[in-house]
């Protein structure tokens, strides 16, 4: 039985801040972070927008009455969740009007959990093959302001309808995993801004990619050798480079049989937009997917998932033919294309003011032009808002 990725989507906010602006503020030279983390422009959330509205946006376009009818299970993975207790899934599950007879979940661990969804909803649709999963990786990456980790920053989701033969990715049945209790970056449930060894949780990436490879290998996974492409998580793009040289040390002739275009197609997004943590593999993906201009039917896709923590695990997948016919290029490109650019001081306020207080009452000013926004609360109830057409239609 043939399971897999048979649609993805990718939503960004509407406005970023460029990363050269932000070198110049902290005084240092712009080809540090231009080039030395591989990163140009931020992605910047509006007070109206959270892990739910991006996920949301991502979703919609998948969504038509067929897609609605055979959905299942949605699973949303999320590090920056908005709720100790309730899925944000279930959220999107009523802005996107699923059945009721649905499952329902949110994922963590870390970047990781998207992975996790993913295997699950293969799993799921072997069991049930006249089912779909929607498996929906949705973040906003928030360091402290001034701290190393800022330049990194990103916000971003990546929605995706596994089923039986799909028409985008077969994901291949061989895992590789690797688990290690470690902190290297974690987040205590009363901060807003992640806490990390930078240094640390990029030592602990490459000795769990490696371990993660051999793991995959001992599994029956594929030669290096039958590999065409590689997709990295990518906290920031250059951390694609470092993951890659694992390969140059370990399996040398077929990695320089490969050389770096194995990688840097999978890059264009990511710099461009920032870390989306749970997302940033897929958006790796979805680059690769849209910027290839070669026909990549039949091709073997390597990719690694790691978040920190920190579980690490190296699957793969074969391009299925014809799978151009069902891109979502164009659209990607308009959004990407689209965006505005920000003062520096409206992206510290946007990512830094106090937009979305812990209060019981208030409502977020009106900013993204997107299908679905987040007004406020009310109550302690988060409130969200849909102009999504097809929906109307549809209800
Ligand atoms: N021109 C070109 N390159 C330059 C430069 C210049 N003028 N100045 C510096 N560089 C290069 C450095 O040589 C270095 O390159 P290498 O890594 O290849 O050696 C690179 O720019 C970064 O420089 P530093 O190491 O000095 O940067 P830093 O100390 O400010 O920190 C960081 C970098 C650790 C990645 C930091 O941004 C950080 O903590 N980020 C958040 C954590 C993170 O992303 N970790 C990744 C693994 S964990 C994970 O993947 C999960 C997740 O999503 C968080």
């Amino acid at each position: 039985m043939k399971i897999g990725i048979d649609d993805i989507g990718l939503f960004v906010p509407e406005h970023f801040f460029p990363l050269d602006e932000l070198a110049a503020r902290h005084n240092i030279d712009p080809n540090k972070y231009l080039v030395g983390i591989g990163q140009e422009l931020m992605a910047v959330p509006a007070p109206d927008e959270d892990i739910v509205t991006l996920a949301a946006n991502a979703a919609l376009p998948l969504i038509d009455s067929a897609t609605r009818a055979s959905i299942a299970t949605v699973i949303l993975a999320t590090e920056s969740g908005i709720d100790q207790s309730k899925s944000a899934g279930l959220f999107v599950h009523s802005l996107l009007g699923l059945r009721a007879d649905c499952r329902v979940v949110e994922f963590k661990q870390a970047c990781y959990g998207a992975t996790a969804g993913l295997q699950m909803a293969c799993a799921l649709v072997r069991q049930r093959p006249q089912e779909k999963v929607l498996v929906i990786a949705t973040d906003i990456a928030r360091y402290e302001q001034n701290s190393e980790g800022e330049c990194t920053q990103g916000a971003g989701a990546v929605a995706m309808i596994v089923s039986e033969n799909p028409r985008l990715l077969e994901i291949h049945p061989h895992q590789g995993r690797y688990s290690l209790d470690v902190m290297d970056f974690w987040r205590p449930n009363y901060r807003s801004t992640a806490l990390v060894d930078g240094k640390l949780s990029i030592d602990v990436y490459l000795e769990s990619l490696q371990h993660a490879w051999q793991n995959y290998r001992a599994d029956g996974g594929l030669a290096l050798t039958d590999i065409s492409y590689l997709c990295f998580h990518q906290p920031f793009t250059k951390m694609a480079k470092k993951a890659f040289s694992v390969f140059e040390n370990i399996e040398p002739e077929a990695a320089k049989a490969l050389g770096d275009k194995a990688y840097s197609t999978s890059q264009l997004y990511g710099k461009a937009i920032g870390n989306c943590y749970t997302a940033s593999l897929y958006i790796a993906l979805l680059s690769l997917l849209d910027k290839t201009e070669e026909d990549l039917s039949g091709q073997h896709i390597g990719l690694f998932s790691y978040g920190s923590g920190s579980v690490g695990e190296f699957f793969s997948a074969t391009v299925v033919k014809g799978y151009q016919a069902h891109s979502r290029r164009q659209q990607h490109a308009r959004m990407l294309a689209q965006r505005t650019r920000l003062s520096h001081a409206q992206y510290s306020d946007w990512f830094y003011g106090n937009n979305q207080p812990a209060s019981a009452d208030y409502s977020t000013p009106r900013v993204t032009t997107g299908a679905f926004r987040y007004c406020g609360a009310e109550g302690y109830r988060r409130l969200y808002e849909s102009t999504a057409q097809q929906l109307q239609m549809a209800s």
